[in-house]
């Protein structure tokens, strides 16, 4: 019979891609979706445990619907991904509300899932390794300009700090045509942005062609027509070759941005973190990626607090935020994962310590993000509309093709379309501009 469904998705890219697949997947069933929790009849949890505070947020939220499913037993709560792979049934014994329990591997079986539970039984699925990337999926996406597309699952670098290699398996390359062929159809249905997604995407193919293909990707899909600009997250620093700088710069679709997960400054930290760099190979990847890709924006991941983290070891993270001039990043404080190396070792900062640092870092960052944008003021760049501003309803809002956020005036029309804007203001966090034209063919607005 059908029912509404509503899922709520936390954590990375992936996990909010593997949503659209499960939702795809229900509405392929006869089910429809609901607007929220409150009209669903099943509730999917789509998880992350890559820090503690993903881990609160997700109890906070699935023992908040006891009550409802007091009221009303027919509620079916799913929790899948990354925690319910960690956890498995023990999820089901700290809330007996949970009607499933999938893993990460096995949510193409959902649907089926769904069914048994509706027949009043408990279910945990939990496969340990992958079946392979799905082919075709069907996938109900957010957006109807910009697409997430898989090329691999898993990692196999086991950072010691860090949980995804545990959760999500082996590193799994999909075939090289599936991407092709799936990035072609979205072409056809009008997307104009697709964003390669993987754990690690630039060892992509090593498991299945015995070689790197990441290059020889952007190559390939940079000849397909219709598609206007492509992305990709997130690649290791360690397995970025001159033969990807150079795709990035050679192909006019692939954006000038770069997420290059920097994780620490110090040459120690990075060696107990099992990176695979030292803070000069980093450094040197962030100058041939400069001089290589003329106005190329880097972003990043760091972290503060690592075990063993001294001021000294800190005072390097801050020394590669001056000298990669990054223009973002995503700064976390060390979450210990139990069954990572790092959850184990001895000399763990203390939580004074690290949010100290974090300040610190944000302070430092913030600095870099409005030098890197005021000197984008005076200058005209090509903006993909993305909806109304949520903060000022009268703007509209966009990204350009370094991933930096626009704001500016102009008619909803623009939505969906690739605009020229004129930069008149630096924030730290965004750009304000002035509406300059549109840019290309699809434009049948009057401005
Ligand atoms: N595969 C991607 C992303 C992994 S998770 C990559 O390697 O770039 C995203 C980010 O979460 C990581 O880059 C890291 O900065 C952060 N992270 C991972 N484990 C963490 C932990 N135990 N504590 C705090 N942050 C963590
Ligand atoms: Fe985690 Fe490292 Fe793999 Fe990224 S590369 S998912 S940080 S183990
Ligand atoms: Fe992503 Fe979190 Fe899993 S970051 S891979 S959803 S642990």
């Amino acid at each position: 019979m059908a029912k509404k469904f509503f899922v709520k998705t936390y954590g990375c890219q992936m996990n909010k891609h593997d949503s659209e697949k499960i939702a795809g997947l229900l509405l392929s069933e006869g089910h429809e979706s609901a607007e929220g929790i409150n009209d669903a009849d099943i509730v999917v949890f789509n998880t992350c445990c890559v820090r503690e505070s993903a881990e609160a947020k997700l109890y906070g939220n699935v023992n908040s619907l006891r009550v409802v499913k007091d009221q009303r037993p027919d509620l079916i709560i799913a929790i899948g991904g990354c925690l319910a792979q960690k956890e498995g049934a023990n999820l089901q014994e700290k809330m007996p509300h949970v009607d499933v329990v999938f893993g990460t591997h096995n949510f193409a079986n959902l649907p089926n899932l769904i069914r048994n539970a509706g027949r009043g039984q408990k279910i945990c699925e939990i496969l340990q390794a992958s079946p392979g990337v799905i082919k075709n999926p069907s996938t109900q996406r957010e957006n109807s300009t910009k697409a997430w597309v898989t090329i691999s699952t898993g990692c196999n670098n086991f950072c010691s700090y860090c949980i995804v290699p545990y959760v999500r398996g082996r590193e799994t390359s999909r075939p090289f045509e599936d991407i092709v062929a799936e990035v072609e159809k979205l072409a056809d249905e009008g997307f104009l942005e697709t964003t390669l997604l993987g754990q690690n995407v630039n060892s992509y193919g090593r498991d299945l062609y015995g070689k790197l293909r990441f290059a020889e990707l952007l190559r390939t899909l940079n000849k397909i027509d219709g598609i206007e600009r492509i992305r990709f997250t997130s690649p290791h620093p360690r397995d970025f070759g001159m033969d990807v700088v150079l795709a990035i710069a050679e192909c006019e679709k692939v954006c000038e941005h770069v997420h290059l997960p920097l994780q620490a400054g110090s040459n120690k930290v990075l060696k107990d973190m099992r990176r695979g760099y030292t803070k000069k190979d980093y450094l040197e990847l962030v100058e041939a990626i400069y001089k290589t890709i003329p106005e190329c924006s880097i972003t990043t991941d760091i972290m503060v607090g690592f075990p063993g983290e001294t001021e000294e070891d800190f005072a390097d993270t801050l020394d590669v935020i001056k000298q990669a001039r990054f223009d973002n990043a995503f700064m976390f404080i060390y979450s210990p994962r139990k069954g990572t190396k790092a959850a184990e070792m001895k000399n763990q900062i203390s939580e004074e310590v690290k949010m100290d640092r974090f300040n610190r870092l944000l302070e430092a960052q913030n600095k870099s993000c409005i030098e890197n944008n005021r000197l984008l003021v005076g200058k005209e760049i090509e903006v993909l509309v993305e909806g109304v501003s949520k903060k000022d309803k009268s703007a509209l809002t966009g990204r350009t093709r370094t991933n930096k956020v626009v704001n500016f005036s102009g008619p909803p029309s623009l939505i969906d379309e690739l605009a020229r804007v004129k930069i008149k203001e630096a924030r730290s966090w965004s750009l304000v501009g002035e509406l300059n034209g549109a840019y290309k063919r699809r434009i049948t607005c009057q401005l």
